[in-house]
């Protein structure tokens, strides 16, 4: 998720049982252009993989050579974006207006898949327009050009976020082809996991938003029930996600970036209504880590528990400048 999934975010789902993570999106023009800001994407941890490293772009060729760049840089996976509906993508013919020019489409997975031995997965909404079925076209399309695996998220691009995913369409692009299909969309419960998983027949499910400030829903899908997380358990948590935040991009990117994590994990904890706007005017992580800590105390015993047993980070580092990092 473009703006969410760094690296501290992976790394967490990794630590709370996600099967497979994935990066932001990353532009192939970006990669081929050595924007610094897009290179600093391909920063990846030895405690993340399996991952997949997802690219976005309408130029085969780009396409091909951005594939070989993040499998140089250690992702286990290629996956293709054929789903973002935000114009400034869109207009460029990449991302869900794929899913209305399925020579393109297939082109640009032939070129990919010829390209890396890793694995190419394509991640898809729907269509472009509400009600379309164009998923279901060029799903199979796609894997006779070489992805190995689909995933759906079965909302039109015009809808956006609104509405539901309506999973009956990944119903039936699991019965169109013959490689796994991950359904994504609306996964919020294991309740909805079982639901989507025994009315598609998918191989998997993904979880976006779900898992936004709340690691600990990937715990309930695999069955390990702990009940809601303790208020020490939230604030420790959240300050490992400032704090791994900081060291990958440094402390004046992270402060800014981070403000929209603190509503979505003190949803949970009991902390008062007015806490979050607290921390959201707060200029600096140290403050806000110190109003946690305060509003919180047992959160330190947990907190050194949780960094005791992080694995030290050792970065399948790529020969760039510090720069590129934030300095962090
Ligand atoms: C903030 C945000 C950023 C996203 N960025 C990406 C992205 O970069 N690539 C992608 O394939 N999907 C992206 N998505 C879509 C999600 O991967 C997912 O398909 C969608 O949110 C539905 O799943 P959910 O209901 O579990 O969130 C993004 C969604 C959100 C909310």
């Amino acid at each position: 998720m473009a703006g969410v999934s760094v690296q501290a975010f992976r790394r967490q789902g990794r630590r709370f049982g996600a099967g497979l993570v994935c990066s932001e999106m990353v532009s192939c023009a970006g990669l081929h252009h050595g924007n610094e800001r897009t290179l600093g994407y391909l920063r990846i941890a030895t405690d993340e993989h399996p991952l997949a490293v997802q690219i976005f772009g309408s130029e085969p060729a780009l396409m091909a050579e951005a594939a070989q760049m993040v499998v140089d840089a250690g992702a286990d996976i290629v996956d293709i974006n054929f789903g973002c509906p935000v114009k400034k993508v869109t207009k460029t013919g990449a991302g869900a207006t794929l899913l209305e020019d399925p020579d393109r489409a297939c082109r640009i997975v032939a070129a990919v898949a010829g390209a890396v031995d890793a694995p190419v997965s394509v991640k898809m909404r729907r269509g472009v327009e509400d009600g379309s079925r164009s998923c279901l076209e060029l799903g199979p399309r796609l894997v006779q050009a070489g992805a190995a695996t689909l995933t759906l998220h079965p909302r039109s691009a015009r809808q956006m976020y609104t509405g539901d995913a309506d999973h009956a369409v990944t119903a039936e692009l699991v019965e169109r082809v013959d490689v796994p299909v991950i359904a994504c969309g609306d996964v919020t419960s294991l309740a909805k996991a079982h639901a989507v998983l025994e009315g598609t027949g998918a191989a998997a499910v993904m979880v976006g938003r779900g898992a936004q400030g709340n690691p600990w829903l990937l715990r309930e899908l695999l069955g390990d029930d702990c009940g809601e997380p303790t208020r020490e358990e939230v604030a420790a948590e959240l300050i490992l996600f400032i704090r791994e935040t900081v060291r990958e991009m440094g402390e004046r990117r992270a402060s800014g970036f981070l403000k929209k994590f603190y509503g979505w994990y003190l949803g949970r904890g009991r902390f008062p209504r007015p806490f979050k706007q607290e921390l959201v005017v707060l200029e600096t992580t140290d403050e806000v880590v110190e109003r946690l800590f305060a509003a919180a105390p047992g959160a330190a015993d947990v907190l050194e528990r949780l960094e005791s047993e992080q694995p030290v980070v050792d970065d399948a580092l790529l020969d760039l400048p510090i720069s590129i990092y934030g300095g962090g």
